[in-house]
């Protein structure tokens, strides 16, 4: 066997690569350590789809360039090998953990795949080996859930700065190096964005760095402490979600006082050192909607770790916190942003309305149902929140996505007898609709943009009742 010395200088003819969770992160992970030269074992809990990724066929079917063709390969190559069985996991020295974490509806973390990945992992490895959480967690989530699970069995011991465990044959690393991929970009994302590389130890952090080279040859590699890679990751995309519902709030005053956010936010952009971003339906996906929620919690790990001694199973919900003085700006961000789907319902029944129909007899085609343009994710998609909103109202509703297959087919014939159609994703095929062909199919010709897709005046002289999110009257 290998020494699992190599962990301090990987390099694919030394090192033997788990990864944990082959989803939409862990996949082209697992490929890209495979496409470089390293041997990697990918280990999901769902059968079928091991056995798709062992048939060299992707399960993620959006438009996602390079990844089918990648997979294919680096099967064919034998380098990358899927299976449900953590024992296979026994040979490998450096180990990757991308499994879901989702946040409850009450926004508290959900770390029931965390938990059950760190128990299983704790069963199989062997001395030394390298554990790097990529999921995104709440900070404090690595050292505080995943370290005492590792270490329950009395078998292990998480190397640290303080350097006290001494034995050998139960040290074990532990690390967190956070994903920054998108759908629709995974690989091109994997390859080029930096990432914060969080050891255990500071050598261990640098052996993370030289690990995340292989695959990611130009871009920065910071070595940093586990904690501050929490930090980075959750910051970042509460950053986001934080600027999205400022660049919303701004669409929904526009709106109000008759102006145009589109016009707004290019004149905007004009003075130094701002950077307003666009308005839109909502906000969707795995990480924008919950990672803000994630971010929060950490202000509640202390009472965690107490709630585990009574038995409690998570972190206290965030609102809790609502009672004494933080935070304040992330769960109105997360407010604003959810609101917009409702908002999108509120266009349509004003503009049925202003033609004397109601909403309860309209019949509705939404186009776009994943929570991105050109991808097949459909998680926490604010399409979803649309069309609950229009059924609990009465609406017939239709929805159209060619990238979800119980969406897919034609969109005239979606759209056929339809008194209103709204933009909810802006997928590259809805850009060149044919507006002639669109209105024929309508019942009534009447079009909500939720994504600014369209210009206004090609719809009016088409004949469309055409309605923006963030244009007023
Ligand atoms: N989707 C994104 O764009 C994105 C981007 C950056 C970071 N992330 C983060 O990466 C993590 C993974 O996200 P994802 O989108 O790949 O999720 P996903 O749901 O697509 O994939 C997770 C996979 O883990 C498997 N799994 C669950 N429990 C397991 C266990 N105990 N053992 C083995 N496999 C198990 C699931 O079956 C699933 O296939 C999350 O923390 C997410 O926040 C996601």
């Amino acid at each position: 066997m290998m020494s699992f010395k190599s962990i301090f200088s990987p390099t694919p003819a030394n090192t033997v690569i788990g990864v944990v969770g082959l989803g939409y992160v862990g996949l082209p992970v697992a490929c890209e350590f495979a496409r470089v030269g390293f041997s990697v074992i990918g280990i999901d809990l769902k059968a079928e789809r091991v056995a798709q990724i062992n048939a060299g066929i992707s399960p993620i079917e959006g438009n996602e360039p390079g990844l089918a063709e990648l997979l294919a390969e680096v099967i064919g190559s034998g380098r990358l090998r899927a299976t449900t069985d953590y024992a296979d996991l026994h040979e490998a020295h450096i180990i990757t953990v991308n499994v879901e974490t989702p946040v409850d509806d009450n926004h508290v973390p959900q770390y029931h795949a965390l938990r059950a990945a760190s128990r299983s992992l704790s069963q199989v490895i062997q001395p030394e080996t390298l554990i790097i959480i990529e999921s995104t967690v709440a900070p404090g989530t690595t050292l505080q859930v995943v370290k005492p699970i590792l270490e329950a069995s009395g078998k292990w011991q998480v190397a640290s700065d303080k350097g006290q465990e001494s034995d050998v044959q139960s040290k074990i690393y532990l690390g967190m190096c956070p994903e920054r991929v998108m759908p629709g970009l995974l690989l091109q994302n994997l390859r080029n964005l930096s990432r914060a590389c969080g050891g255990c130890t500071p050598e261990i952090a640098q052996a993370m760095v030289a690990l995340y080279r292989h695959i990611i040859p130009n871009a920065d590699l910071d070595a940093t402490d586990i904690l501050t890679a929490e930090l980075v990751k959750t910051t970042e995309n509460a950053y986001r979600d934080v600027q999205i519902a400022f660049a919303n709030e701004v669409a929904l005053i526009c709106e109000t006082v008759g102006g145009d956010v589109w016009k707004v936010r290019q004149l905007v952009n004009k003075s130094p050192g701002r950077n307003m971003l666009l308005a839109g339906a909502g906000v969707g996906g795995h990480c924008i909607p919950k990672d803000p929620w994630l971010l929060a919690a950490g202000l509640n790990l202390k009472f965690k770790n107490e709630n585990e001694k009574l038995g409690g199973e998570e972190i206290n919900s965030p609102f809790s916190i609502l009672n004494s003085q933080f935070p304040k700006l992330i769960p109105a961000a997360r407010a604003v942003n959810e609101f917009m789907p409702q908002h999108m319902f509120d266009m349509v029944a004003a503009r049925l309305t202003a033609q004397g129909k109601t909403i309860a007899e309209a019949r509705v085609l939404v186009l776009g149902y994943s929570y991105l343009e050109n991808s097949d994710d459909t998680r926490d998609t604010p399409s979803e929140k649309l069309v609950a909103h229009l059924q609990a109202s009465g609406a017939t509703v239709i929805i159209h996505d060619p990238f979800v297959a119980q969406y897919r087919g034609d969109v005239y014939a979606a759209a056929t007898g339809c008194d209103a159609a709204v933009l909810m994703v802006k997928h590259t095929a809805y850009l060149s609709l044919d507006f002639h062909k669109l209105k024929t199919a309508m019942t009534s010709p009447l079009l909500i943009d939720g994504r600014k897709a369209y210009d206004a005046s090609a719809l009016i002289a088409a004949g469309f009742d055409y309605s923006c999110v963030g244009v007023g009257n």
